[in-house]
């Protein structure tokens, strides 16, 4: 299987390449176009796209191994991400998780069967003052409470 752009990402891309003589810097917004696209950064992406940026698979391969934004496996319909770091956790973090992970029988790092909640751990979302949050797909939920929480997965299920 291979990997293209669709047609409003593609005329993108060619914006972005006059925009952008050289095409390394490219990169970030490739693979976010590629992410909004494929759900995730698969192999054939990651070689179309390295291709596309005239740099090698392992370079490519190493900037999306280093942002955490980057899913190289794909998730669920929604990606329910739980800040971990030293606020979020002393907020309250845990409980969010184990809540999550009990209403959908999840470990960190899951994904329902149907596919459509996966959750996950994570470092800092940057948003320290409003701990504990939640980002669900580019959505933030802050200042998270079990029930907050409850009230928001009811509306997605
Ligand atoms: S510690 Fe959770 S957002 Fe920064």
């Amino acid at each position: 299987m291979s990997f293209a752009f669709d047609a409003p990402r593609t005329k993108r891309f060619k914006a972005l390449v006059r925009q952008y003589p050289d095409r390394r810097s490219l990169a970030l917004p490739l693979l976010h176009m590629a992410q909004d696209q494929e759900g995730h950064i698969s192999r054939d992406v990651l070689l179309a796209l390295a291709e596309m940026l005239k740099i090698s698979p392992a370079e490519l391969f190493d900037t999306v191994s280093f942002y955490s934004m980057f899913n190289l496996e794909p998730k669920g319909k929604y990606l329910l991400q739980v800040c971990q770091t030293l606020s979020c956790s002393l907020a309250g973090a845990d409980l969010v998780v184990d809540h999550i992970g009990a209403k959908f029988k999840l470990k960190p790092g899951e994904t329902t069967a149907d596919g459509r909640f996966t959750l996950l751990k994570v470092e800092c979302l940057g948003s320290c003052g409003t701990a504990p949050v939640v980002q669900i797909n580019d959505d933030y939920y802050e200042k998270m409470t079990v029930d907050k929480v409850g009230r928001v997965l009811e509306k997605l299920s």
